[in-house]
Formats: C-alpha cells, structure tokens, sequence
C-alpha cells in the first residue's frame, strides 16, 4: 500500500478535565489528520472534593496516543511525519509524586475542588481589610479555593506520605502539564521537571511581571520552592518522547516534547487571536473567556483574572490576557446526566431544551464549586428557582443551558467594562459549541453575534501551533500571513434586547440567593 506524503505533522496531548486526548494535524493545512480521546473519571470523595487518579490521567494518554497511531497506520500515514507534541492541559489541578520511585502520592486534587474552603477564608480573614486581592499585584489573582497554591498546602498538612516526601526532598510538584512531561520524558530515569510560564500564572507562586516562582508568595503559603518545576516558555524543546519499545506508542519515542500551554491559553492560540484585543471563550468542563492585552498585564476592576496569554518562545516576549472564569458549564450537563439522571447523553440535553424552547420562568445557578468570577464567592452553592406545578425536565435542561449564557454574558460585561471597549463578536470553541440551540441562546443573551470555527479542536491546535514553531523544530509559521483562513459560522441574535435584559435581571436575582441562602 502507498504511503500518503504530507509533509510535517504535528501532534497535541490534550488533557482536560473530563477527557484526554490526542490529535495530529498537518503543519501546512492545520487539518486535522487523526485523533482519539478517552473519558477520564473523576471521584467525589466527600462533599465539594473532586479528584483524579493521576495514573489513569497517564495510561489515558497512552491510550490515546497508540489509538491515534493505529488510525495514522491504516490512513497509510507515517508516523515518522510526526515533528513534535504538544502539551495543554486542564490548569490548577495539583499533584504531588515521588520522585525517585516515579509513584504519586495523592490523587490529582481537581480545580473545581473545594476542600480549601476554610483556609481561603482564614487567609482572606488575615489580610488588612479582609481583602481577597491581597495577593494580585503579583499574581493577578484573587485568593480562592481555584489556585494550586492551596491545594498544595493542603497536600502538605493532610496527607503523610507528601509530608514525608517533602522533607526527605523527593517530593516533585506540578500541574498536569508537569507531570505528563515528567513522565513522558522517562521519569524517574531522567524525567523533566518543567511547567510554563501560562500554568504557571494559575498556580498562586508566580509573580507574573518578573515571570518567576516568588520566594515571597512560596513563604506566605509554606511552599519549599526545591519542589517546583522549572518555568519555561510555552513553545520550546523541553525534552524527547521517551516510551518504552514494547508499547504501541513506542514509535513516537524521540519526538520533541516542544510545546506547552494550559488548555485555555491554548485556545487562544489556536484561534489565533493574537492581537491586544482579540478574545475567546471556550466551553468544556467549566467556561473561559480571555481577551489578549498584549505585552502588558492589565488588572480588572471587576472581578477578572490577569493571566500569562503565552510566550512563543524563550527569546519572545510574553503575552496577557484578561480572564473571566465560569467554574461551570459542561460539568452541568454531567450532572444532569449523572445525579439527576433525567438525561442519558449531552445530545439528548439539546433535544429537551428544544422541545420547550423556555424555561417557563426557571432559573438554575450551577454554582457547585461556589461561583468563580465576576463575584469569587466560595460560599455560593447551586440554585435552582422559579419552579411551579408546570415546570418539567425540560425546562430545566433548558435553564440549564441558559445559565451557561448568563455566566458567560456576566463576564462579557465585566470585560468590556474593564477594557472600555466593547466586543463586538465571540470567538467561541469547545465541547459544548456542537450544541447548536446552545449557541443560539448565547447569541440572544449576549445580543452580539457568536462565531465557532469549524474545526473545533482549537485547543490542541494552539498547542500543536507552538510545539511545531519551536526553536530546533520549526515546522510551523505563527505569522498571521502564513495561517490558512478559517473557516466559521456565525449566530446572530434573534430576540429583541428588553427580552434579554428581562431575563439576565432575573438571572441576577437568582444569583443573589444562591450566595446569601445560607444567611
Ligand atoms: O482552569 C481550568 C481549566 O483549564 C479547565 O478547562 O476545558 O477542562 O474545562 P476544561
């Protein structure tokens, strides 16, 4: 059989929260070639905690990646074409290993987790003025159960094994990105212990202006800083695949690790939104919205984050954006499928809320994990309101997708009050993007027009952008010039503005009580 001649490949792990997976595109063209993806579980083992077994995250990757391989083979296409990996992942989440018997110590303790409660509130109680941002001048980032900061700490003071690793230094911290490099660069036989500048910025260590870990921040929460990974730019050679020959995927050993960048850095990437100004919002487990500042970090008056964008490599200056977070989205039909079990699939959500087309005046605050940005409210916990002897499933399947507009409409407005300039479009991606009544809706809350590329993968697309414009590989071009036009459909709003205020004012009316029902 022929093999087909494409010219450089380049690939991306893509580990989110809810699945893995691995994707290769052609270098010239961005087409998707060949992909695979497996779902990952996640455990509630008490009220508010989430975690994930970060051996399963691994044997995930593998999966994907040999899946991958094997569908490359019977497209008659060379694996060898493969130039470099990128790696994105789902940011915070904090694992602790041991670095001489290769073993983690803990679960991976899942951003959505809200163990930390308590010590968010005591630190937040210490601060002068009782002020959550205490902390942002240097991080951009308010103190909040989300950063890995307090998980780590956690770790440290409530699990003996991390405790004892810690102090007879074998201990070795990361975020996913982290540990998947570590381990795919051989591990405890010379793994790298890398992260990048971008899920760096989530962590709580780093100070974003100086771009390194902050003795200062690593004191305030007790952290030993010999147990960081060494920072480095989002788009360089980290080290070589190195997977033993008896598995599948062995035929991507010696392939450039070249590329990494937290899944929602990522995505801007891959929507190329380059310019100060640009923004995307990507709708997975939770929900994203980031805008590019440029060269210089800007700090929200109105509950955002200021992040690292991404640095495309050592020598190249580093970019920011501002961030509105929606802990969220996608975890809600999981939730409707899982604990309500009045779904058997995300298709079928769409169906529902189709059927009605209202919420007949119902309101669901998925407030979970409390309510990230614009308000950071840990306390808050889910809502749901309006019901009367009508309301049925689907109205609340489609309350359901509604809140996923309303959060996203709460942090377009604090965007654009931040920037001054309004958007005058959304650049969406993600998952839940194929929900086409889903993206309708969020036209007609935002009263703007909602763009989706048709290539949806845009996440493991920017990782594998900057995994093949790396120093040393140089297959891919990030000028703008040189990206092939993409291809989108567009959302326009349907429903006049005064329905759409009618129904955010009411949105914000439920929001109130689910932070104050306690009270
Ligand atoms: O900050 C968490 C984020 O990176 C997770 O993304 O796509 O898994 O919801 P996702």
């Amino acid at each position: 059989s022929h093999r087909i001649m494409l010219g450089p490949l380049v690939a991306a792990i893509d580990q989110g929260t809810s699945s893995t997976r691995f994707l290769v595109f052609n270098s010239k063209t961005a087409e998707l070639l060949s992909h695979h993806q497996v779902e990952i579980k996640q455990s509630f083992p008490k009220e508010g905690w989430v975690e994930e077994d970060p051996k399963e995250i691994l044997q995930s990757v593998y999966e994907c990646m040999e899946r991958t391989c094997e569908k490359l083979t019977q497209l008659n296409i060379d694996i060898s074409n493969i130039k470099a990996i990128g790696v994105t992942n789902q940011r915070e989440t904090t694992l602790v290993w041991d670095k001489e018997t290769g073993e983690p110590l803990y679960n991976a303790i899942v951003w959505l987790d809200l163990r930390t409660q308590s010590t968010v509130e005591r630190l937040i109680n210490k601060t002068p003025g009782r002020n959550k941002n205490h902390l942002k001048h240097k991080t951009g980032l308010p103190i909040s159960t989300y950063f890995s900061a307090v998980k780590l700490r956690w770790l440290m003071d409530n699990v003996d094994d991390v405790h004892k690793a810690v102090v007879s230094h074998r201990a070795m911290f990361g975020t996913v990105d982290s540990w998947l490099i570590w381990c795919l660069t051989g591990g405890k036989s010379g793994g790298v212990h890398c992260t990048d500048v971008t899920n760096a910025s989530r962590t709580m260590l780093f100070n974003i202006h100086t771009m390194e870990w902050d003795p200062e921040l690593c004191k305030y929460f007790g952290i030993p800083m010999e147990i960081l990974p060494r920072v480095r730019s989002s788009s360089e050679i980290y080290g070589l695949m190195k997977i033993c020959s008896s598995r599948k995927s062995g035929a991507l050993s010696g392939i450039p690790i070249s590329g990494c960048l937290g899944d929602q850095s990522a995505a801007l990437v891959g929507q190329m939104c380059f310019q100060d100004g640009q923004a995307k919002n990507t709708y997975g487990t939770g929900c994203f919205l980031l805008r590019n500042t440029g060269p210089k970090p800007v700090m929200s008056d109105h509950g955002l984050l200021t992040t690292v964008a991404y640095k495309l490599g050592r020598d190249k200056p580093a970019c920011y954006a501002l961030e509105g977070s929606v802990a969220i989205a996608g975890a809600v039909v999981r939730w409707l499928q899982d604990n309500l079990g009045i779904i058997g699939s995300s298709e079928e959500l769409e169906k529902l809320a189709a059927s009605v087309g209202t919420s007949y005046g119902c309101y669901f605050v998925p407030a979970f994990s409390g309510l990230y940005a614009p308000y950071w409210e840990p306390s808050a916990r889910g809502i749901i309101c309006g019901l009367t002897q009508f309301t049925n499933k689907s109205h609340l399947a489609f309350a359901a997708l509604e809140a996923v507009c309303f959060q996203t409409r709460e942090i377009l407005d604090a965007m654009n009050q931040d920037s001054g300039i309004p958007l005058t479009q959304l650049q969406v991606d993600g998952g839940m993007t194929s929900n086409r009544l889903l993206m309708q809706l969020q036209a007609d809350i935002l009263c703007i027009p909602v763009v989706k590329p048709s290539m949806p993968e845009t996440t493991a697309l920017g990782a594998a952008m900057a995994a093949g414009a790396a120093e040393g590989v140089s297959v891919w071009s990030l000028n703008p010039e040189d990206l092939s036009e993409v291809t989108s459909e567009k959302f326009e709003p349907q429903i006049n503005t005064e329905e759409s205020e009618f129904r955010y004012a009411r949105w914000k009316k439920a929001v109130q009580k689910s932070m104050n029902w306690e009270t």
